[in-house]
């Protein structure tokens, strides 16, 4: 009988023999060194000491060999995984050391910088003196009115008295929306605004009408296809032309300050009978600018008068089609351009500056949001 062979070893055991534990020892250290961020040396973590990793497999050996042999052999494999770790320990140290470093410099809030320059938009001053203007008259009583831009040729000129064959309703001027039969146009002026008001509103009527018009003008310094304006309507009893003036008078006080005069000259317009084109004395110059030897005017170009508009008595046909009895009311009404008024009340030179957009020419009105 013959005694038992200790060291008889039946089981596959190569990966723990010393060049192996070694070698996989060696690789693991080059690649942790090798680990340039915190996600490769994750990735090399579970290569070199994760469950399947060579050294864990090499352990996993230890207990088929024979009990003398294993000792010597987890001793090996100990040292090698203890190694292992240690420099995973140290590199993942020393990357998380330079994440931090880098953080720190790539995501510097600099404290230092403006936080208030966002800028905030101001509103446009066609729309603030526009409201100024409305309201010189809402101070007087009267309502705003508002109709629709895209509207009926009845509206824009049959209900106010323009013939047929009037040129404003030629294609030069206006306009068509769809074809020239659809009667359907961008309105060419605040006017049919008189009407819709007198058809929907109980008498007497006292509105005006800021709003938004058309046509076909080419954008200039001094015109654009799209412009605005202040339409004002009164129809009552017993109104007559020096309640007309009267109220173009207080709007003149209330825009530019008292005391400038207002004058009207003969005019013609198909829904006012009779008509006038009003003007105010200068505010600058308050007329001076005509004297001889006098220094020029640029708001009146020495004219000493300014052209407000245009106004008069509405035409009894006007109320007529609008169901309203001209032997008991009568009325005036009057068109401002808002632009135009813009233009000469601030010095505005182009009609360009009004319609690019740009806020560094609508900052300095001043927010007033
Ligand atoms: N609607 C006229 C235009 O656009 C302006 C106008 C003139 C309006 C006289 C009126 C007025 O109300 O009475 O040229």
């Amino acid at each position: 009988m013959s005694a038992p062979n200790k060291s008889y070893d039946p089981v596959e055991v190569s990966a723990l023999a010393p060049e192996e534990v070694e070698r996989a020892r060696d690789e693991a250290l080059a690649a942790i060194a090798a680990a340039a961020d915190l996600d490769e040396l994750k990735q090399v973590r579970l290569a070199h000491a994760g469950d399947r990793s060579p050294l864990a497999l090499a352990n996993r050996e230890i207990g088929a060999l024979p009990p003398a042999a294993r000792a010597e052999a987890g001793k090996r494999v100990g040292a090698a995984r203890g190694a292992v770790a240690k420099a995973l320990k140290a590199r993942q140290a020393e990357l998380e050391e330079e994440r931090d470093r880098r953080v720190l410099v790539e995501e510097t809030v600099d404290v230092t910088l403006p936080w208030d320059r966002a800028p905030r938009g101001a509103r446009h001053p066609l729309t603030t003196i526009q409201e100024r203007m409305a309201d010189v008259f809402v101070s007087m009583g009267f309502e705003i009115a508002e109709g629709p831009e895209v509207e009926a040729g009845w509206f824009n000129f049959d209900a106010l008295n323009f013939k047929p064959d009037h040129p404003a309703r030629t294609m030069q001027d206006t306009f068509f929306v769809g074809s020239e039969d659809t009667d359907l146009v961008l309105r060419t002026h605040t006017s049919p605004v008189q009407v819709r008001a007198l058809l929907e509103r109980d008498l007497p009527v006292y509105v005006v009408v800021p709003g938004r018009t058309y046509r076909t003008d080419e954008l200039d310094a001094t015109h654009s296809p799209v412009f605005h304006q202040l339409e004002g309507l009164a129809v009552d009893e017993g109104l007559t032309m020096a309640d007309l003036r009267g109220a173009i008078d207080a709007f003149v006080g209330g825009m530019f300050g008292e005391g400038l005069a207002t004058r009207f000259r003969p005019s013609y317009f198909p829904f006012t009978e009779p008509s006038a084109e009003v003007d105010m004395q200068c505010f600058v110059c308050r007329g001076a600018s005509v004297e001889r030897g006098a220094d020029p005017c640029r708001t009146c170009s020495s004219e000493g008068w300014i052209e407000l508009g245009g106004c008069g008595m509405v035409n009894p046909r006007v109320l007529v089609a609008c169901g309203v009895d001209p032997e008991r009311y009568s009325g005036w009404a009057f068109g401002l351009g808002v632009e135009r008024t813009l233009m000469f009340r601030h010095g505005v030179e182009s009609m360009h500056d009004m319609v690019e957009g740009d806020v560094r020419f609508t900052l300095p009105f001043g927010m007033e949001i």
